[in-house]
C-alpha cells in the first residue's frame, strides 16, 4: 500500500491528480516513463568510403539528409556541400551500391540529375547526397566518396 501511495505522488504533475489513477494505470504509467526515448530508434549510420579506402562513420537520424550527417559530424569531404542542398554545386555527390540505389526512397529530380550531369564520375548509381533523406531502411549504408568533385557554380 505505501508502495503503491509513493507511486502515486511520483506521478503528480503539472497539477494532474494522478493520485486517484487505478493500479493498473499507475503500472502502465511508470512502464512506459522507463522505455527507452524514441530519437535513440531514429538514429542511423552512414559509412563514407573516400578514394583513397578511407572509411568514416557517421551518425545521423531519420529525416536528415545525407549532407546534413556530413555537417553535424564535421566530416572532412573537402569541398562537400558548397550550395548547402541548394541544388546548384554538385558537390555532394556520392555513388550508391546498386542494390541500396535501387531502394532509395525518391527518385532523382529533373533538377537533381541536370546536377549529376555535371558530377565528376557519374555513374549509373550516382545521388546527390543533400537530395537523400535518411530512413530506417538505410540504416549502415555504405557510400562512395568520388575522388573528384565539381563546383558547377564555378565551372
Ligand atoms: S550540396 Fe550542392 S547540389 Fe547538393
Amino acid at each position: 500500500m505505501a508502495l503503491m501511495q509513493r507511486l502515486r505522488s511520483s506521478f503528480f504533475v503539472l497539477g494532474t491528480n494522478y493520485a486517484k489513477w487505478t493500479s493498473s494505470q499507475v503500472i502502465l504509467a511508470r512502464a512506459v516513463s522507463t522505455m527507452q526515448p524514441l530519437s535513440k530508434k531514429n538514429e542511423v549510420t552512414i559509412t563514407f568510403v573516400k578514394a583513397n579506402g578511407e572509411r568514416i562513420k557517421a551518425k545521423g537520424k531519420v529525416g536528415d539528409s545525407i549532407l546534413d550527417i556530413v555537417v553535424n559530424n564535421d566530416i572532412d569531404l573537402n569541398g562537400y556541400g558548397a550550395c548547402e542542398g541548394t541544388l546548384t554545386c554538385s558537390t555532394c555527390h556520392l555513388i550508391f551500391p546498386k542494390d541500396v540505389y535501387d531502394n532509395l526512397p525518391a527518385k532523382p529530380t529533373d533538377e537533381e540529375n541536370d546536377m549529376l550531369d555535371l558530377a565528376q564520375e557519374q555513374t549509373d548509381t550516382s545521388r546527390l547526397g543533400c537530395q537523400i533523406t535518411m530512413t530506417e531502411e538505410l540504416d549502415g549504408i555504405e557510400v562512395r566518396v568520388p575522388a573528384g568533385i565539381n563546383d558547377a557554380r564555378v565551372s
